[in-house]
């Protein structure tokens, strides 16, 4: 059995970061490209390269097309947003899953918060919401490719609580799996 869809009329948790702001989680709606965008322009090379594991100057037009087409089902992306000194709301971070074509039980996860905002909570939070919504829909299982020098990204992972297993799949990146059999 694949994965089944999730409810994510309403879904809006308020959580609060390490250093006491609060940022808000919601689900990311189908063909916002602008929050993608958003993100994308505060990131650093180096968040860049750890996210897609080579250069990249800007998200291509397949890129927004797919990372965009969420369905809660298949493709679950949540995305935080942090208010801002003027008030206004800006999405920070987003924390997605794609159910694997051959392993319709299991899920490739992947994260990309701002620069600004790392080192503050927000991969571990994302994580746990999105475990908690993995698990609903019946999946057994996340995965993970991350750089071996991705320290921030395992020690998410190694704290998630989720039973974990890391093998080499080539000499920079690493296979992460992590159970949702709990
Ligand atoms: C990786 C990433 C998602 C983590 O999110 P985050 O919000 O920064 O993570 P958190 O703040 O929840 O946790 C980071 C953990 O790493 C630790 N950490 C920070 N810098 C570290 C370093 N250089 N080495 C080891 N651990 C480090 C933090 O102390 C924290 O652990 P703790 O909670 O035990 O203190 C985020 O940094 C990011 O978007 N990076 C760029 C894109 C990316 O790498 N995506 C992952 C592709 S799968």
């Amino acid at each position: 059995m694949g994965a089944m869809a999730v409810a994510q009329i309403d879904f809006q948790v308020v959580e609060k970061l390490k250093d006491g702001r609060e940022v808000i989680l919601r689900p990311l709606r189908d063909g916002d490209r602008k929050t993608l965008t958003t993100v994308w322009s505060h990131l650093s090379p180096l968040s860049i390269y750890h996210r897609f594991f080579s250069p990249k100057k800007a998200l291509s037009e397949s890129d927004l097309s797919y990372l965009s087409h969420v369905d809660f089902k298949q493709h679950v992306a949540l995305t935080v947003c942090a208010r801002q000194e003027d008030g206004t709301e800006e999405p920070v971070a987003i924390g997605r899953y794609i159910v694997l074509d051959d392993e319709p039980e299991k899920a490739e996860i992947a994260f990309t918060v701002d620069d600004p905002y790392q080192g503050l909570g927000i991969g571990t939070i994302l994580m746990r919401h999105l475990a908690v919504i993995g698990k609903a829909a019946g999946l057994k299982a996340f995965k993970a490719y991350v750089l071996t020098e991705n320290h921030r990204m395992l020690r998410v992972f190694a704290r998630s609580g989720l039973s974990m297993t890391k093998t080499m799949a080539d000499g920079s990146t690493c296979e992460v799996e992590l159970s949702l059999d709990y």
